[in-house]
């Protein structure tokens, strides 16, 4: 078993599509390891994208996370972080395959619906930013 994190973001939450995503998501198998609705700070949106401090879109990206509550949650599957990423289709919904979570439920480019972590070191750092071990037992 494989642990990754996801962000039901607040696009979605605000669309009244966060059941619906996580349908999606029991459908493919993944089981929830750990959940909670929250509402990020601009500085706690900033440090969870850090990584993307140099791209233009850090700004208008950082806003928009901290915009409205989010779904943080660890799922749990078999080669969770690449199945994840698959159910969740293209960054730009606009490319993204039919039947995808993006696909059906996003936007835009920024306002994608849903976060999934990219690697197995990112999802560590993603659940380690989100959850302490006292929620992960
Ligand atoms: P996510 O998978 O959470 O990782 C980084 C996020 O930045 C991405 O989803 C989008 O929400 C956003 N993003 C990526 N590329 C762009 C872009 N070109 N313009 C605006 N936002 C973007």
């Amino acid at each position: 078993m494989q642990r990754t994190f996801s962000i039901i973001k607040p696009d979605a939450v605000r669309k009244g599509f966060a059941a619906d995503i996580l349908s999606e998501m029991d459908k493919a198998g993944f089981k929830i390891f750990a959940i909670k609705k929250m509402f990020l700070s601009k500085t706690q949106a900033q440090g969870f994208y850090a990584v993307h401090a140099h791209r233009p879109f850090f700004d208008s990206l950082t806003s928009f996370m901290s915009s409205g509550s989010i779904i943080a949650m660890v799922l749990e599957k078999d080669n969770a972080i690449a199945d994840l990423r698959k159910l969740m289709g293209a960054t730009n919904p606009a490319n993204a395959e039919a039947g995808t979570i993006r696909k059906q439920f996003a936007g835009s480019i920024e306002e994608n619906a849903i976060h999934g972590s990219d690697a197995e070191d990112t999802a560590a750092f993603e659940i380690g930013y989100f959850f302490a071990g006292y929620e992960l037992v």
